[in-house]
């Protein structure tokens, strides 16, 4: 499973991608905005370090209109993703834009008919929102797993990018459904490293070759 970040914060993406974490980035208005940078300058950025996909959504909502936004945001980098919503217009969008042979993530998907209908407009990949699903007591995993299940029984290749990941239980439940990305804040992709029992072992040890008194510097 690729791991995106989900943020426009250089510096997580730079420490991430550092230690080979990051697969691609992924952005939002919200995202932009708790940055307090330019949309273009700040995209343009994390592209200079990222080599994979980075989504950078339109904000528009007619198609013509992002259509040209997203025809602007793919000038920046050859690996600029443009990030449609998952309207009719964004969809429509999407169909132009992947004809001309940009990527394209469909975001704010929260039904399997919406994942499905996203392919068939040519989507690179399908933004499922995990999180904001549970967040009303409906197990967004249950919608990886159907669109996993729909898209593999008619051999779509827009890839599957759950989204709205809040926990690391999600990180590994995205992994047994078979997404085929996950994006995550950089906090939630830190804290995979976690575990108590990792921490009680290493205190063991430490305590252990200090009693003897050597060291190895
Ligand atoms: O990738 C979409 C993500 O940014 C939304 O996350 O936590 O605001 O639902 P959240």
């Amino acid at each position: 499973m690729k791991f995106f970040v989900d943020t426009a914060e250089i510096a997580d993406i730079k420490e991430l991608n550092d230690l080979g974490m990051v697969d691609g980035v992924t952005t939002n208005p919200s995202l932009i905005k708790k940055s307090g940078r330019d949309i273009l300058e700040v995209t343009k950025e994390i592209c200079s370090i990222v080599s994979g996909p980075v989504s950078a959504e339109v904000t528009a909502t007619d198609a013509d209109q992002m259509i040209a936004e997203g025809r602007k945001l793919a000038e920046i980098a050859e690996n600029i993703t443009v990030k449609v919503p998952l309207t009719w217009d964004g969809l429509q969008a999407c169909k132009v834009l992947s004809s001309e042979g940009k990527m394209v993530n469909v975001t704010l998907c929260f039904s399997a008919n919406q994942a499905l209908i996203a392919a068939k407009a040519g989507a690179t990949f399908i933004s499922p929102f995990i999180g904001r699903l549970d967040d009303i007591n409906i197990d967004g995993m249950d919608l990886i797993a159907d669109i996993r299940q729909i898209y593999d029984n008619y051999g779509f290749e827009t890839e599957i990018l759950a989204a709205s990941v809040r926990t690391v239980n999600h990180v590994t439940q995205c992994a047994l459904v078979g997404a085929d990305v996950m994006t995550a804040p950089p906090a939630v992709i830190k804290s995979l490293a976690n575990h108590p029992l990792t921490d009680k072992g290493l205190a063991a040890f430490l305590a252990d070759i200090e009693k003897t008194g050597q060291k190895i510097l």
